[in-house]
Parts: structure tokens; sequence; C-alpha cells
């Protein structure tokens, strides 16, 4: 019964949602304007972090503590958890030339006011705060901003933080690409992809910002199709073997760009040993 219930409420609030009558919750780490953040930094301040290593039994999360003091606390003091540890200028370069630093290139993956666990930081300006890691494969670091999460200024950041292994095999996530050569799997450019493959399909598509920075001039040779322009992308599974992907312009909805992938589907589930194939064609 319990299922069922929960069942009809799934129901329910999907036919909500699409009457528009349920608004999506807000994802807390939206209202941070990390785009507004600008540059304050206090020599006196400062933000330490330990362990240096976390995960020393192989955990893939692990729990660990950030002290902080700012000479000139308020209320409005955060913590921002950066992943990877370098997020501003050691590896962002500026995207327009008004921009001022500091070019954080990074959003938080993780915040809390600097008073949570410490209700006199606000005229002692010592806190700590105890913190959950799950490892992300990239390093940690801590900053301290004053400003609210609505015109943050970055006034401390503190040492790095890594997993023992940072590449142990965890569950599968959203990367994120750092460099304009990564991704390299790709074999040769066509609008279908059919039969066996030798490798899992990527496709990473990127949008965001307010303006649009050019494409560099070389041109690597996986990239097959470019378009300076604000898109989106539709992906649409047409049946157990057929995918299909489009490339749309945000200003008039139209196909820009599009690709197949089929696959013969087998539905090796439903296999026991020796009578399935020892390769099914959807590898
Ligand atoms: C801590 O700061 C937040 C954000 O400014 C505020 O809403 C909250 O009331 C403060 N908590 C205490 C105990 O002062
Ligand atoms: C510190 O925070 C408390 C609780 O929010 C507030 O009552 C008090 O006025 C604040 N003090 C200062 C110096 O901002
Ligand atoms: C998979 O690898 C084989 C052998 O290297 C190659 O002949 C074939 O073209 C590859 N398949 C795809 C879809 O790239
Ligand atoms: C899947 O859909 C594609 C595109 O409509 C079609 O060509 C193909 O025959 C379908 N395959 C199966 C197994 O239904």
């Amino acid at each position: 019964m319990g299922l069922l219930v929960a069942l009809w409420a799934a129901v329910l609030a999907h036919a909500l949602a699409r009457a528009g009558v349920l608004h999506a919750g807000e994802q807390p780490l939206s209202r941070i304007a990390i785009r507004r953040a600008t540059a304050a930094v206090a020599g006196s301040a400062s933000v330490k972090a330990r362990p240096a290593v976390l995960g020393l039994e192989g955990q893939s999360s692990d729990w660990m503590v950030v002290e902080f003091s700012h000479p000139n606390p308020s209320n409005d003091d955060w913590i921002g958890v950066f992943s990877p540890s370098g997020f501003s200028s050691e590896i962002c370069q500026p995207e327009n030339w008004e921009d001022l630093p500091p070019f954080l290139c990074t959003a938080p993956i993780k915040f809390q006011y600097a008073n949570f666990t410490n209700h006199a930081y606000n005229k002692s300006g010592k806190g700590s705060l105890k913190l959950q890691l799950i490892n992300q494969r990239a390093d940690f670091a801590f900053a301290l901003f004053s400003g609210g999460l609505s015109a943050p200024k970055l006034i401390s950041v503190s040492n790095k933080v890594t997993f023992e292994n940072p590449k142990a095999p965890v569950y599968p996530r959203l990367a994120q690409g750092k460099s304009w050569n990564e991704n390299r799997c790709v074999q040769d450019g066509s609008n279908n992809y059919i039969g066996r493959f030798n490798a899992t399909t990527h496709v990473v598509v990127g949008g965001g910002g307010a303006s649009l920075s050019p494409f560099r001039a070389t041109v690597p040779y996986w990239s097959f199709f470019r378009d300076l322009d604000f898109g989106f992308v539709k992906l649409t599974a047409l049946n157990n073997s057929f995918l299909l992907f489009e490339y749309k312009k945000s200003r008039d909805g139209n196909v820009y760009d599009h690709f197949t992938i089929s696959r013969d589907y087998r539905d090796i589930l439903a296999c026991s040993i020796d009578n399935c194939p020892r390769t099914t064609v959807a590898v």
C-alpha cells in the first residue's frame, strides 16, 4: 500500500508540474552570485582545512574540519567548498578584458554560513565547520567569503585537501572538462553511428554565461561542428535501439546538427549461463 501511495503521489506531482502548478524547488547553490564575486583578500584572515589527506582507509567519502578566522566578521560570512582546488587565477583566465580579479572559474559545490556552529562568530570572528566530502576525482579548497551570497567578497583561501586515491573508481557522475583537448575518443565524424562500438559514446554539451567567447583558431581534429550561438541539445530515445541527438539554436528552435546512434538491442538480463553470446553488440 505504501508503494501505491508513493506512486500515486509521484503521478500527482507530475500532473501538477505539467499543469505549471508546482515550481521546481530552488537549488540553494543557485543563490550564490559567484559571477559577482570581488576580491577583498585580508592577510589577517585565515582558513585552514584538516586533515590534508582523506580516505586513508579507502573510503570514497570522509569527514574533515575547516577552521577560520576573520578580523572583521559578520553573519553574512560564508565558507564555500571548491573542487578542483585551483578554482581561481591558478587555472582561470579572464573571459573578457573588462573582467576584474578574482577570476573564479567554478562555483562552490557546497557552502555553509560561517556562524553555523559558533553563534558568537559575528563577534569573535572564529569558527569551524565539520564537513563530509565525497571523492570527486579532484582535490578541494575552502574559501571564506563576506558579503553574503548575493555580493560575495573573497577574503581567504585554505590549503588543499585531497583523497589519498582521488582516481579510485567510484560511481558514475557528470564530469566537468577543464582543458580544451580532453575527450579524444572520437574515431571519425558521422551522422549515424551504428554497429559495434569500441568505447562508450560521450557527448559533452555546454552552455551558460551571458556572452559568447570566440572559438580558438586551431580546430582540434575531434571537432566536427562549431556554432557561435546560444543553443541546446535534445536527446530522443526512439526505441530500444535508436537514439537521436539534435542541436538546436535557441533563437529559432531549428536543428543545426544531429546524429543518431543505433545498436542491436539484446535483452542480456534475460540470459542465463551459456545461453547468450559471449559479447553482445551493445557493448
Ligand atoms: C547566521 O547567519 C545567517 C546568514 O546571515 C543568519 O540568517 C542567521 O540568523 C545567523 N545565525 C545566528 C545564530 O546568528
Ligand atoms: C550577531 O548576531 C546576533 C544573532 O543574529 C545578533 O543579535 C547580533 O546583533 C549580532 N552582532 C553583531 C555585532 O553583528
Ligand atoms: C573498432 O575497432 C576496430 C578495430 O580497431 C575498427 O576496425 C572499427 O572501425 C572500430 N569501430 C568503430 C565504431 O570505431
Ligand atoms: C527503431 O526506430 C528506428 C527509427 O524510427 C527504426 O528505423 C528502427 O527500425 C526501429 N527499431 C526497432 C527494433 O523497432
